[in-house]
């Protein structure tokens, strides 16, 4: 019996010693430990001998148990210990390596002009309101006094959708729409940015472009309050040493009607290529607003002023960038976007 246990002992350990997987350790449990183990057979067979025997094999087979059991706990150990290192080996990750550095993206040259504007009219207690891009003939054309045989309501210009819906051509519908919604209040201080379109295409002219319309009506508005306010709205916006001038022109929906030019941004008014050696640039139309369309819009012309004022933002743009071609601004080259 004893020469069994050291021979189950020895056999054990050996076995043991070149255990590789968890599965091999517990099944080795099983055969020697387990309710049929070899071991577990000698500890039965116990009470068969004689009592001298019984203390030394009873003895000597708990010491073999005992030690099997703390080889197969501690096998069993570092086993699992090695399993979880190759686990953790295969994950491994450097954190010293430097972070992938996410692409951000900026705002459009376009949408950056409307903000300035925005924000310099907003300073001046003017609030943005916009209008509808598929618009009605009557807002675009009639209610700011184009009559129906005007050519700018050509077909040749214009996206007609029917014959009372168009693409509006210009942001001045926006005029008409808020007056209708104001009145009878003063003072009315919007501006109205938003998409226009026309059928042209160069260089210079784009299908759908971009303007910002402003509105001013109140009790004695005169052009002094719109040479005033564009002013200071060219000197935030171009640079404080920026001077104007104004040239008549004529537009339906004012009267006077005029051009602002202001000295040109690239020569200071001494004459270079971007004005034309003139000194000048043309920056937008306006005028005091003709009596006819305060009263499609529903104010007493007897009682009631104001001036108006239309601007494209892609011009704008491209004088404060310096820009010579329209399109670079629709075409979504990075290259070109990254530099604002
Ligand atoms: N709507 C005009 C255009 O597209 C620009 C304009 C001129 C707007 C004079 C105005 C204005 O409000 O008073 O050419």
């Amino acid at each position: 019996m004893l020469d069994k246990l050291e021979r189950i002992k020895k056999q054990a350990e050996a076995a043991i010693t070149h255990m590789q997987q968890v599965e091999e350790v517990q099944d080795l449990r099983v055969k020697l430990l387990g309710r049929k183990g070899e071991l577990t057979a000698i500890l039965r067979g116990i009470k068969d001998l004689s009592n001298e025997e019984k203390a030394k094999v009873g003895k000597r087979s708990n010491e073999v148990k005992k030690d099997i059991e703390s080889l197969l706990d501690a096998k069993l150990e570092e086993l699992k210990t090695q399993a979880l290192d190759a686990k953790l080996q295969a994950e491994k990750m450097d954190v010293t390596l430097p972070g992938r550095s996410l692409v951000y993206g900026a705002k459009h040259p376009l949408t950056i002009v409307t903000d300035d504007v925005k924000r310099i009219f907003l300073g001046m207690g003017f609030t943005v309101t916009e209008g509808p891009e598929i618009e009605l003939d009557y807002y675009n054309f009639e209610a700011l006094n184009l009559p129906k045989n005007h050519p700018a309501r050509d077909m040749q210009d214009s996206f007609y959708i029917n014959e009372q819906m168009l693409l509006r051509t210009q942001t001045s519908p926006v005029q008409v729409r808020t007056m209708e919604k104001m009145t009878p209040n003063l003072p009315v201080k919007i501006i109205a940015p938003g998409k226009v379109y026309r059928k042209d295409d160069d260089a210079t002219h784009s299908p759908m472009f971009h303007q910002i319309e402003g509105l001013m009506l109140d009790e004695k508005i005169s052009f002094a309050d719109l040479k005033g306010i564009l002013m200071l709205f060219v000197q935030k916006i171009f640079g404080e040493d920026v001077k104007t001038r104004y040239r008549p022109s004529y537009f339906p929906f004012t009267e006077p009607s005029v051009e602002m030019d202001i000295s040109c941004v690239h020569c200071k008014g001494a004459g270079c290529r971007v004005c034309k050696g003139t000194g000048w640039l043309e920056i937008l139309g306006a005028g005091m607003v003709n009596p006819k369309v305060l009263v499609y819009g529903g104010y007493d012309p007897e009682k009631v002023t104001g001036f108006a004022f239309g601007m494209g933002v892609e011009r704008v743009a491209m004088l404060r960038y310096g820009i010579n071609d329209l399109r670079l601004f629709y075409d979504n080259d990075k290259r070109f976007l990254q530099q604002f």
